[in-house]
């Protein structure tokens, strides 16, 4: 009787050892999607970092912007009512290259002007001083900054505008 007692105890600690080694395991396995969630990685590839050439003409292109732009525009791109237009989510910056170069080049005295139904009636300098890549810099800034993303202008655009325009 004694033994029959001893060989159910030991086959109870068995099967609780058992169990217990089996909830740890999907225990761990559970840390495990914890720490490295898929859904977390999937999202976090979704946001597109610039490559290193466009990273390089962001950088280069903020000073030109501080220097140049900022006065009207302002450091947050967000303009100055009645005045100069934003250019956080202007359509026109974001646009197409062309007439976005051309606008820097020759400026704008076409005023005032209505952007998305308010009135702007200062006027857009040329840039012309400016050479081929600050001018290609300061436009992939403000087309990757204050929330804008669009693609990166080519040196190469700005000089081939440049010697096309009258
Ligand atoms: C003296 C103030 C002033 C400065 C400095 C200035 N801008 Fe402007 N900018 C304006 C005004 C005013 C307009 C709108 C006038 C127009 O388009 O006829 C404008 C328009 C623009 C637009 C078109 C926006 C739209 O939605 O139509 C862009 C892009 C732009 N400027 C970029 C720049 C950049 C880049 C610089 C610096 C290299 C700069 N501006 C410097 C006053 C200025």
């Amino acid at each position: 009787m004694k033994k029959i007692f001893q060989i159910v105890t030991i086959i109870c600690l068995t099967l609780s050892f058992l169990s217990c080694k089996n909830s740890e395991k999907s225990d761990t396995n559970l840390k495990d999607e914890v720490a490295n969630p898929t859904e977390k990685k999937d999202l976090k590839e979704e946001v597109p970092q610039p490559d290193p050439a466009t990273a390089k003409s962001i950088a280069a292109g903020e000073s030109v912007y501080t220097q140049n732009c900022a006065v009207c525009h302002q450091k947050n791109g967000g303009g100055v009512p009645n005045l100069n237009p934003p250019l956080k989510g202007a359509d026109y910056a974001l646009g197409d290259k062309k007439p976005l170069i051309n606008l820097l080049l020759k400026g704008s005295s076409e005023v005032p002007i209505k952007v998305n139904g308010q009135t702007y009636s200062n006027v857009m300098p040329s840039f012309s001083s400016l050479d081929d890549a600050q001018i290609a810099n300061v436009l992939t800034y403000i087309r990757n900054s204050f929330s804008n993303n669009a693609s990166a202008v080519e040196v190469s655009t700005v000089k081939e505008i440049r010697s096309t325009s009258d």
